[in-house]
């Protein structure tokens, strides 16, 4: 089947067997070389990527599900500010990464970033219509941190270090930014 769908920003078009593994099409024949693949199962999480922002594990997508939808890996959120975020938090709190699973971990805490921005984005939208404030969607649990974050097993790391890092992370983010829409 014939597959559309935006790769770190760039509209990519290809012919896919539909249940072709994203880690399989990415690593394999659109040369994503941060990518790593372990276990193949969902286990590890060395192969996270975001896909429409969300932090999955490429290795159980299959490619028809990305039809449409917007994949982001390393080497584009590298060129994000959520990924100088990621790096100013992991360094406070002491995170030191091998490079094993780097990519994946980074990738992991900054889809927490990006919900929060985006949840910002929402409130600031809703407060320029006059609706006013919060609503349901306007905190990520710790429930949703600890989720994310240990969907990536990352040997060399204190799980607790990339925990704390990550919730200091989204705590900034939506601190200042509902600090500058308060003011
Ligand atoms: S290789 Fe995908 S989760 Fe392990
Ligand atoms: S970065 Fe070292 S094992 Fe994960």
């Amino acid at each position: 089947m014939n597959i559309s769908f935006s790769l770190n920003g760039r509209d990519i078009g290809l012919s896919a067997n539909p249940m072709e593994r994203l880690s399989d099409l990415l690593r394999d024949r659109l040369g994503v070389h941060s990518l790593m693949v372990d276990c193949g199962s969902g286990a590890c999480g060395k192969c996270v990527v975001l896909l429409d922002q969300e932090a999955v594990p490429s290795c159980l997508v299959p490619a028809f599900r990305i039809r449409s939808r917007s994949v982001m890996t390393y080497e584009g959120f590298v060129e994000t500010q959520a990924y100088a975020l990621v790096i100013e938090h992991f360094l406070k709190s002491g995170v030191e990464l091998c490079g094993f699973c780097d990519a994946a971990t980074i990738l992991a805490a900054g889809s927490l970033i990006l919900k929060a921005q985006a949840i910002l984005e929402r409130e600031s939208g809703r407060l320029g219509l006059g609706s006013g404030g919060q609503t349901e969607t306007s905190e990520i649990s710790e429930r949703e941190i600890v989720e994310t974050m240990s969907s990536v097993y990352c040997r060399c790391t204190p799980p607790r270090l990339t925990l704390d890092a990550a919730k200091s992370a989204v705590a900034t983010v939506l601190g200042k930014g509902r600090g500058r829409a308060a003011r």
